[in-house]
């Protein structure tokens, strides 16, 4: 039942362009555009052209509430909760429509503003989160349209909701979320496409652009997924450490908080994530040769701020693990380990940015000769508080 794999999670890392392959059926489709061209004189001939778009039933049937949305609140726990803060940047940018992310916890003993014109995006792998599922119930009192993005199909969550869309990507077994995860991103990163669209606050540019590239993402996936032997390999010279840090910008801030917590949950290693600037404002105390900095410096506007947090941690004899897209010359000569990712669009960067962090903590706690499947203290359901 584990297909070949020696645990749940390192079947369901790989799973990963399956799933979110699935996650896009029929909601990723293509059109064939025929359009007249005149040519000299009076003759036209036809030019045939692709177009990608996006279909959202819950959209097509909820159009009012969501594209007259005000804010949208976003409520979830623990890795959900990562996914969300990556739905607000998608959604933001793309919708215009400002997103607050709250921890489920927090916002159902905080008596939050809640209005009918507010959307709460609930985000749940397992659906039972004891949390989370009292969060919509509260904001449903006050009249607020409610959207589910859950796994486990008629799960309570998902039953509570007034529409979602499911992640689709197959019963989640490993107890520390991986393939949940990039299916959450997947559909957060669908559902702005298609409000987006819907509104006309995306240019028809980067709706196409995203839409193919985010098509090409599985394929994109593998090759990460072949790099497999070397972080297994380099993931023994870090079993020594102690404490960890991730950093990570824009897009990959949250990557970096997931890529600490899988860390922590399976390899009962201490690290913490951090959007990268912050690193000055308290974190760099930390930094000595026994530390090592997962740092995420794709190639995007923010590179070159990465880079010289790269040389403040190289500064202070941190021990570096860059994750890098393919080809960088600048880092590679810096850091003592990289990790190459092919290239994509930066709002799509955290679905392969994450495999490599999920790997490495893998391979750490299967060094350290932990359950990595059922890690201690946790439940994959918390459906108490
Ligand atoms: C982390 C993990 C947890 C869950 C959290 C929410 O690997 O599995 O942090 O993400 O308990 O669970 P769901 O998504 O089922 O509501």
């Amino acid at each position: 039942e584990k297909g070949g794999f020696p645990h749940f999670m390192l079947k369901e890392i790989f799973e990963q362009p399956e799933c979110l392959r699935n996650c896009m059926r029929g909601r990723v489709v293509s059109r064939t555009v025929e359009t007249r061209v005149m040519t000299d004189g009076d003759d036209t001939t036809c030019k045939t052209e692709t177009e990608m778009g996006v279909v959202l039933s819950s959209i097509t049937d909820h159009r009012q509430q969501l594209l007259n949305a005000k804010r949208i609140i976003i409520v979830a726990c623990g890795t959900s909760w990562h996914a969300g803060l990556i739905g607000k940047q998608m959604i933001e940018n793309y919708c215009r429509i400002p997103v607050e992310v709250e921890y489920a916890s927090e916002f159902r003993y905080r008596n939050p503003v809640v209005t009918k014109d507010d959307v709460v995006i609930a985000i749940s792998q397992s659906g039972e989160t004891a949390d989370t599922l009292a969060a919509i119930k509260l904001a449903k009192e006050s009249g607020a349209f409610i959207y589910g993005i859950c796994n486990s199909i008629g799960s309570s969550i998902a039953r509570e909701t007034d529409t979602g869309t499911y992640i689709h990507v197959g019963p989640e077994i490993g107890v520390a979320s991986t393939k949940a995860f990039t299916g959450q991103v997947t559909v957060l990163i669908l559902l702005a496409l298609a409000i987006g669209k819907e509104k006309g606050t995306i240019s028809e540019n980067d709706y196409q652009k995203i839409t193919e590239q985010l098509w090409n993402i599985p394929a994109k996936m593998k090759e990460v997924l072949k790099l497999n032997n070397k972080i297994a390999d380099l993931s023994r010279t870090f079993t020594y450490a102690r404490n960890f840090i991730y950093l990570g910008r824009g897009f990959q801030y949250p990557v970096a908080l997931e890529g600490a917590l899988k860390l922590k949950e399976i390899s009962y290693i201490h690290a913490e994530g951090y959007p990268a600037a912050e690193m000055k404002h308290g974190p760099i105390a930390l930094i000595d040769s026994d530390m090592p900095v997962v740092v995420i410096a794709t190639h995007n506007f923010m590179y070159e701020k990465v880079l010289s947090n790269i040389q403040e941690i190289k500064a202070r004899q941190g021990r570096v693990i860059a994750i890098v897209s393919k080809g960088d010359e600048t880092i590679s000569k810096i850091a003592d380990e990289v990790i190459e990712l092919p290239e994509t669009l930066e709002c799509l960067e955290p679905l392969l940015a994450t495999i490599p962090l999920q790997l490495l903590a893998y391979h750490v706690a299967v060094c350290k000769g932990k359950n990595v499947d059922q890690p201690r203290n946790l439940a994959k359901s918390v459906t108490v508080e």
